[in-house]
């Protein structure tokens, strides 16, 4: 690796020809996991930008490769080690100066396993250790020795960091609140992961917004595990959403994830009061019965969600709901199951992301109970619970049509350049015929259609 290496633009420029590449060395990085990770590693690229290094999107010009990864479920891991294990035997066959690093959540419990059983990497890095990056990188070039930081904080939220968003469709953009997770389900590997939960100074992310406004962006996304504990002095997370919507009635508010044990009724006030806090909730309720709820030690029981729900409902008519679901937990009975389903078919949600439980080491489920429920059976009824929620997302849809919705229009749909696609703010993705529209403009799309998953639309003139 060479010192000193002149800046790029931005990790876009690479995109072209990879002519700002040649004959430098090259950073070549790779996401998995969530919406931490996706603004994790637009830190990491600030920060590996700011120190000089040269950034590619093309991992065949790479010298450097990092993956920042996820350990949420077991086959979230295997991913990865396949693509270690690819990027492996390419540095063995053709590029043995390749270096190779590991990033984020996997980083603190395989970094023995990675670096000195399998010698699969040459560098890993936890969530907390981005700054120290150039370091290591400098000193596996020079030592032709791995090089590891895995400690993680109490105190870094890389408050004063610019996040390079390389990926980003210039529209809307994830902000970081809040690092790490106190809570502790039973299940989740999380709070091992990414350590202790701590908030971001309240007046960098109100500039960071402003900023991202004034660069023509028209969302944000509030991001961290359990945004309902953000606390910075005096401001907690609802006066957080409150500042960020006065910013402009242009810039659409969202934030992932919402923990339901303390959803406050001032949060969705905000969502009532302010037009630009868009009538969505993401609220991961997890399982349907309280027993399992208990053993999962989310905080909550069925009751108390359903009562959630309804206040949510009340506060703020027709807001848009999705959710969380793992199936399968530890001692799941058929009649627990079941419950899971009724609770889905009460509520509705518009949207759900769907699991099967896969035991993580470490985690309270792995030391005390048995990963007992067959995995013929998690599958049955993961099926069961896909089947049931692809219906109740079809019905949910199909009231759309007819109604003319405010989309903020993101850019070309994927099926075709001719048509463009944008969201509600129910959080439902649009697509439309593009006409004269520009990306980050906001159309009225009268709903034609739908599937489960999409909307359709005309764009209606004024
Ligand atoms: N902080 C968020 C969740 C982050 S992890 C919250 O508390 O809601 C995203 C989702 O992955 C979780 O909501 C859960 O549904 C799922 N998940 C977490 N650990 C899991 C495990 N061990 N097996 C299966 N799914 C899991
Ligand atoms: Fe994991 Fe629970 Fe924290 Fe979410 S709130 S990250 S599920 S421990
Ligand atoms: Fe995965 Fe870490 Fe996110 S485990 S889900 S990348 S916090």
């Amino acid at each position: 690796m060479q010192e000193n290496l002149p800046i790029l633009e931005d990790l876009d420029t690479a995109r072209l020809p990879h002519s700002e590449c040649e004959g430098r060395s090259s950073v070549y990085l790779e996401t998995y996991g969530c919406q931490m990770n996706v603004s994790d590693s637009e830190i990491v690229a600030s920060v590996l930008r700011t120190a000089g290094f040269g950034l590619t999107h093309d991992p065949l010009q790479a010298d450097v490769i990092l993956i920042n990864t996820c350990a949420i479920r077991e086959n979230a891991e295997q991913r990865v080690r396949r693509r270690l294990e690819f990027f492996r035997a390419r540095k063995r066959k053709h590029q043995p100066d390749l270096r190779i690093g590991v990033l984020g959540c996997m980083a603190e419990r395989l970094r023995h396993k990675l670096l000195e059983q399998e010698r699969l990497v040459d560098i890993v890095v936890g969530p907390d250790a981005y700054r120290d990056l150039p370091r290591l990188l400098r000193h596996v070039e020079k030592t032709g020795q791995s090089s590891v930081n895995v400690e993680l904080s109490r105190e870094e939220t890389y408050a004063d960091i610019a996040p390079v968003r390389y990926d980003s469709n210039g529209i809307s953009a994830f902000v970081s609140i809040m690092r790490g997770c106190d809570n502790m389900c039973a299940f989740c590997v999380v709070p091992f992961t990414r350590g202790r939960e701590r908030s971001r100074n309240a007046g960098t992310i109100v500039r960071e917004c402003q900023d991202l406004f004034n660069a023509g962006y028209r969302e944000v996304t509030l991001l961290g595990q359990n945004v309902n504990s953000y606390r910075d002095g005096p401001v907690d997370f609802a006066t957080l959403v409150y500042r960020v919507s006065l910013l402009s009635s242009e810039l659409r508010i969202r934030y992932s994830t919402s923990h339901p044990k303390d959803c406050s009724e001032a949060l969705l006030e905000v969502h009532r009061e302010r037009s630009n806090v868009c009538n969505f909730i993401h609220l991961p309720v997890q399982h349907g019965n309280s027993d399992v709820l208990g053993r999962m030690r989310r905080g909550y029981s069925s009751d108390e969600y359903r009562a959630l729900i309804e206040r949510a409902r009340r506060i703020c008519p027709g807001i848009s709901l999705s959710t969380d679901i793992i199936t399968g937990f530890c001692g799941e009975t058929e009649a627990e199951h079941q419950d899971t389903l009724s609770l889905m078919a009460d509520i509705e949600y518009d949207h759900a992301f769907m699991f099967m439980y896969s035991e993580r080491p470490d985690t309270y489920a792995a030391r005390k109970y048995d990963d007992d429920v067959p995995e013929h059976t998690k599958k049955r009824r993961l099926n069961e619970i896909i089947k049931l929620q692809n219906s109740i997302s079809l019905k949910k849809n199909k009231e759309e049509v007819g109604f003319v919705r405010t989309v903020l229009v993101e850019g070309p749909s994927r099926r075709s350049e001719t048509q463009f696609c944008g969201r509600t703010d129910t959080n439902k993705m649009v697509v439309f015929d593009r006409g004269s529209l520009q990306a980050g403009m906001y159309a009225q799309v009268r709903i034609t259609g739908c599937t489960s998953a999409t909307l359709f639309g005309d764009v209606v003139t004024l």
